[in-house]
């Protein structure tokens, strides 16, 4: 995520921004940049890299004795990492500065726009173009700085939170925001503003959050007025007195990151798939897809190349990709596969999925891939990294920055991605009716809000964790789109408690597994609606007459699992398709509550890396 800094007041401003950066560094950034009013002219500075780089940068770029300033750590979004796509970014008449944290989704049309008013345009940004539309707007209304920020907005579709100001009134920021965070650290005569307070804290706990839809300007020896964007209307503000410390900051208030991953989801999948899922006009627009659209259609096969979780999300395409788009899907482990000497033909197209972008075995598979004429597609999380340089197109999963080694709104949003991938090729092919299309597509969008539900069961699967937190071996069992999602919740307990556990297919378990149950084995069974239900149901029976213990993950209602079960934990309702979206959640909370339970160190569990860049 994006880390916004920014003071106004009577202190140097360039020690407070650049320390503001560190601390905001656990969002994970890729370029860092900074803006100061110095009494008489504007100086930016920028580059891609680390705040470190940016700090001696500075050193020999511009001079700090400046009492206004902004500055920003970017995780890239459009345009890959480089000096010029840092930010700050200048209007064209270099009066105007902005940072922003979050996706202008209709940039592009406003990028035309503004081009052919005669605008032009150094970086691949959205936030160039916004810099630009606000000074277009302020030149043409005439208007003041404030004034012309809240126009402009008005025509923006998308997710900000920005801080701009002009270097001929340098006595005032003005700030704004839409689905991203804004924290305003109130001083005496002075305002911090941060993408969170851990910037701010040390000088002041006094603080405002911006709400959605909202704007401020901020002018020393002023008292922070707050209005809506829409329509002007004044807002009081409510200054609340922080009691976080700084590490409870980083953390959004939880206690690992891990579980604010796991929080943060509904959002995730709504920043997913932000700009590509439109339901009221029936459309998925991917360009990535788009460009490439005959190679789809025209291949024989799909091969998915990954590793850990991301090949589960492999495995969920294979279900959805063959049962709706009815192409032929082969899910590799990559670390087999680049050694396995496979057939590979220019007409297959090979699906890479990273959170990442930098796992070793993955990206050696790409290669093999494209050196036998494979079209490669890459679905990553990390702009700009190895994997998305790699392969031949691709979508980001726009996830955020993944700090938790143990993967979980990577898992969701990459399946996000891949559905919207086998949605479009359905559609194109025709091989689902247009009803059931825009069913799936209205479905969909209803998800982020079934992931909240689903997350306000956490207290009661904290209750199932403490019976079970000192089982020895647990069995995962799923049938069908919840089969990957057995192995992905065996690989959550494994990987956080070290606790030994197995996903299976739940008819496999007459071949073998069943041998394990006994009264100490904790068998989870995905036993959802629409999912091979009644098959799942004896599937129960034959364990509960082994005396196993089932926790059933169930569909909300469900009466016939809560008879056999020991403990049921409920999902909202929604089509077999999507159904891995909301039935991984509550192995998530499982997994992660059991580690607290343990003392395991969750977001660096023993002997694993967040990303495995050797062999
Ligand atoms: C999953 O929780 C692990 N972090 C691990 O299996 C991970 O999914 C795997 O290493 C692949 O990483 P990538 O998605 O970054 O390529």
């Amino acid at each position: 995520m994006c880390g916004i800094v920014g003071y106004i007041g009577h202190r140097e401003a360039y020690p407070i921004i650049i320390e503001g950066l560190k601390r905001l560094e656990y969002r994970g950034y890729d370029s860092a940049g900074i803006a100061l009013f110095d009494g008489t002219d504007l100086k930016v500075s920028k580059t891609k890299g680390k705040v470190v780089d940016l700090e001696n940068r500075v050193a020999t770029e511009i001079s700090t004795n400046a009492k206004l300033g902004i500055g920003h750590t970017r995780w890239a979004t459009h345009g890959v990492p480089n000096d010029i796509n840092a930010h700050p970014h200048y209007s064209n008449s270099g009066n105007l500065v902005i940072i922003h944290n979050g996706i202008i989704e209709n940039y592009d049309a406003l990028k035309k726009e503004l081009t052919a008013r005669g605008y032009t345009f150094k970086s691949d940004t959205d936030t160039e173009v916004l810099i630009n539309l606000i000074e277009d707007v302020k030149l043409k209304e005439n208007v003041k700085l404030g004034k012309a920020v809240q126009i402009a907005l008005n025509q923006v579709i998308g997710a900000y939170s920005i801080a701009v100001f002009d270097k001929n009134k340098p006595d005032e920021i003005v700030i704004a925001r839409l689905g991203s965070p804004l924290a305003v650290g109130i001083g005496d005569n002075e305002f911090f503003i941060a993408s969170d307070a851990s910037p701010f804290i040390e000088y002041t706990k006094n603080a405002v959050y911006l709400e959605d839809e909202e704007m401020a300007i901020l002018r020393v020896n002023k008292d922070i007025k707050i209005r809506k964007i829409k329509d002007d209307t004044l807002v009081d503000p409510y200054v609340q007195e922080l009691q976080m410390n700084l590490e409870q900051i980083e953390k959004g208030g939880y206690e690992h990151f891990m579980l604010k991953e796991i929080h943060e989801q509904p959002n995730a999948i709504k920043d997913t798939y932000r700009g590509r899922l439109l339901v009221k006009d029936g459309i998925i627009r991917m360009s990535g897809i788009d460009d490439n659209i005959e190679k789809f259609l025209n291949a024989n096969r799909i091969i998915v190349v990954a590793c850990g979780t991301s090949w589960h999300a492999g495995l969920v395409a294979e279900y959805i990709f063959e049962d709706l788009a009815r192409i032929p899907v082969e899910v590799e482990y990559a670390s087999e596969f680049r050694y396995r000497n496979p057939v590979i033909t220019p007409n297959d197209i090979v699906i890479a999925i990273s959170q990442s972008g930098e796992t070793a075995d993955t990206l050696a598979a790409i290669k093999l891939a494209k050196a036998n004429g494979a079209f490669v597609f890459g679905v990553c999380n990390v702009v700009g990294s190895s994997i998305a340089r790699e392969t031949n197109a691709g979508a980001y999963t726009h996830a955020g920055p993944e700090i938790g080694v143990a993967s979980t709104k990577a898992f969701t949003t990459q399946i996000t991605v891949l559905t919207l991938i086998a949605l479009k090729l359905a559609k194109a092919k025709g091989s689902i009716s247009n009803s059931d299309y825009r069913y799936h597509l209205q479905e969909l969008e209803l998800i982020p809000d079934k992931v909240s539900k689903a997350l306000k069961s956490d207290e009661h699967i904290k209750a199932v964790a403490d019976i079970y937190k000192n089982a020895r071996n647990c069995l995962y069992l799923g049938r069908g789109y919840n089969f990957p999602v057995a192995l992905e919740g065996a690989l959550k307990l494994k990987e956080i408690s070290y606790i030994h556990a197995e996903g299976y297919p739940a008819a496999e378990m007459k071949h073998g597994p069943i041998a394990l149950i006994d009264e100490q084995m904790p068998v989870i069974v995905i036993a959802t609606k629409k999912g091979h239900y009644e098959k799942v149901v004896s599937n129960i029976q034959e364990i509960k007459s082994r005396k196993g213990k089932i926790i059933g993950i169930v569909t909300e209602g469900d009466i016939n699992v809560k008879e056999l079960a020991d403990h049921i934990i409920e999902v909202p309702e929604t089509l077999e398709p999507l159904s891995p979206l909301l039935t991984t959640i509550p192995l998530q909370l499982l997994s992660y509550h059991i580690a607290v339970m343990l003392g395991k160190n969750v977001d660096q569990p023993r002997n694993l890396a967040k990303s495995v860049t050797v062999e």
